[in-house]
This record gives structure tokens, C-alpha cells and sequence, in this order.
């Protein structure tokens, strides 16, 4: 991340002292963002996966930042490298909480002191129940997809999260994402800017770290010759009016 902003991403485990260890890490490291992913209270229903019997972190891959932290070794018998199915076992008994609701955010609250970002909000009311509890901004998302199919989309769900909280929350957005007009398109409905999923990996995935970069430049050029092309000098200026049909 060189000098860059760090955010940090939570999947908030069911053990308290482990999230609260999680926090602290994460402030130690220079993380100055928390965001929160709402989108996965459970895993889905997913049979691609279930296909191939695709769950890694079964066999301990994918929790590291876990096997690593204070608070959940405490919890261990034996260190990870002597029994990894007790490991495995205590993770998966806390990974997931589908009991949290939003009382549970000021729990967060109190242990973060920079900005919280709600990942997963599609509902207006949600993003109101949000700004209540405290939060500085939500996500707009569906989590690509991969939850709930026939889920809303997030770009139908995002001008009503935008006009129901106004200048309450700063209103992200990600799912689907892919080229230039598809950030003008988000900016237009609302959001302060985008995230991105897939495209960064595809990225990284065919040339590592010039792949991520190349994905990026193309977008951002993409996306600024849209801005100029629609009579746009900075972002700021885009609205909802450019999205209108002309009249007939
Ligand atoms: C393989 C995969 C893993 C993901 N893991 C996470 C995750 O750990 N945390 C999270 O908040 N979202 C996760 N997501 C969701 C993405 O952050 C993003 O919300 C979603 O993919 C939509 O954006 P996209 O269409 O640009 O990919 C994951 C998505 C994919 C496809």
C-alpha cells in the first residue's frame, strides 16, 4: 500500500475479544477506514462450490489474519501447527454471526475511532438505520451476486440509498463495475465514487501487480474521456440530468 490510505476490511467474528483484537491490529497497521461487509451474514447457497467441495478455509487456507492474532490463539490448546482442525473448528464457530443487528454497531463504534463503512446496503431504510447508529457511509452492493440470486441490483438499489440519505452518509458503490461509463453511470445515480471486485483480479491474476495497474489506468482513461465526451470537465458536475432520456 506504500503511503497509500489503508481501509480494513471486517468480516465481524461472533467473539468479541478477537474483533476487538482484529481492531487493534488493524489501527497498529496504519488502517484508518473500518469497513464492515453486511453482504455475507451466512454463505449462500453456491453450487459451483458445493460442486467442487470449494470451502479453503476447511483446510486452513484464507485465515491467516486468525492464525495469527493473540486473541484467538489464546482460545487454542495447542498452537495451529499442532492441531489445525481444533483451529479450523474455533474459527468456523466464530466466522459467522447471522445474529448481529444494528444495536451490535455500537460495539464497533466504541472500538473505532476513524471512519465506519457499511458494505452491503440496499434498502433506504437500512442507510437511514445506518447514519442513526452512527456510521460515516455505506456500500451500496449485492456482493456481486453471490448471495441471493435475483437479488435487486445495486445500481437500481443506489439512487434510492442516495436520496434517503442525502449528505447524512458518503455513499459508495460497487457490483459490476467494469469500464469507464459504468463509473460515470454510478456517479450520476448518486454514488461519491466506486469500488472495485473483479476487475482488479482479473488484473492481477494475468500479469500480478502490472496487471492491477493496467486495469486501473484503463479505467480511469476510459472514465475520463466519458466525463469529456458528456460535456463534463470534472466529476463533480456529473447529476442524474445526465442520465435523461432527450425528450422526443
Ligand atoms: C471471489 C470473491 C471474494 C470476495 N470476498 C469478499 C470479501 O472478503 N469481503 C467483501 O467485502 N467482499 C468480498 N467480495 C465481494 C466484492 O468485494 C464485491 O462487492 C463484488 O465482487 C462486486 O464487485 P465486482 O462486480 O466489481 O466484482 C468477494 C467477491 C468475490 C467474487
Amino acid at each position: 500500500m506504500g503511503d497509500a490510505e489503508r481501509w480494513f476490511q471486517l468480516y465481524w467474528a461472533k467473539d468479541r475479544e478477537v474483533t476487538r483484537s482484529f481492531l487493534g491490529r488493524a489501527r497498529a497497521c496504519g488502517f484508518s477506514v473500518l469497513v464492515v461487509t453486511l453482504d455475507t451474514p451466512l454463505l449462500a447457497w453456491r453450487p459451483r462450490d458445493l460442486d467442487q467441495a470449494y470451502l479453503p478455509f476447511l483446510h486452513g487456507v484464507g485465515t491467516a489474519n486468525y492464525f495469527t492474532d493473540p486473541a484467538f490463539l489464546a482460545g487454542l490448546a495447542k498452537p495451529v501447527h499442532e492441531d489445525l482442525n481444533a483451529a479450523v473448528l474455533r474459527f468456523v464457530g466464530m466466522f459467522a454471526d447471522p445474529g448481529k443487528t444494528w444495536p451490535d454497531l455500537a460495539f464497533l463504534r466504541e472500538n473505532w475511532d476513524g471512519p465506519i463503512v457499511l458494505k452491503g446496503v440496499l434498502h433506504p431504510d437500512d442507510a437511514l438505520l445506518a447514519a442513526e447508529a452512527g456510521m460515516d457511509g455505506v456500500v451500496v452492493s449485492n456482493h456481486g451476486g453471490r448471495q441471493v440470486a435475483g437479488s435487486v441490483a445495486a445500481a437500481d438499489a443506489l439512487p434510492r440509498v442516495a436520496r434517503a440519505v442525502g449528505d447524512r452518509l458518503t455513499v459508495l458503490f460497487d457490483s459490476g463495475v467494469r469500464t469507464g461509463d459504468d463509473v460515470f453511470k454510478a456517479l450520476a445515480l448518486g454514488a461519491r465514487a466506486v469500488l472495485l471486485g473483479r476487475p482488479y483480479v482479473y488484473g492481477l491474476g494475468l500479469d500480478g501487480q502490472a496487471g492491477v495497474e493496467h486495469v486501473i489506468r484503463c479505467l480511469l482513461a476510459e472514465f475520463d474521456l466519458t466525463l469529456a465526451l458528456s460535456g463534463h470537465a470534472t466529476p463533480a458536475t456529473v447529476t442524474a440530468g445526465d442520465l435523461e432520456e432527450s425528450p422526443a
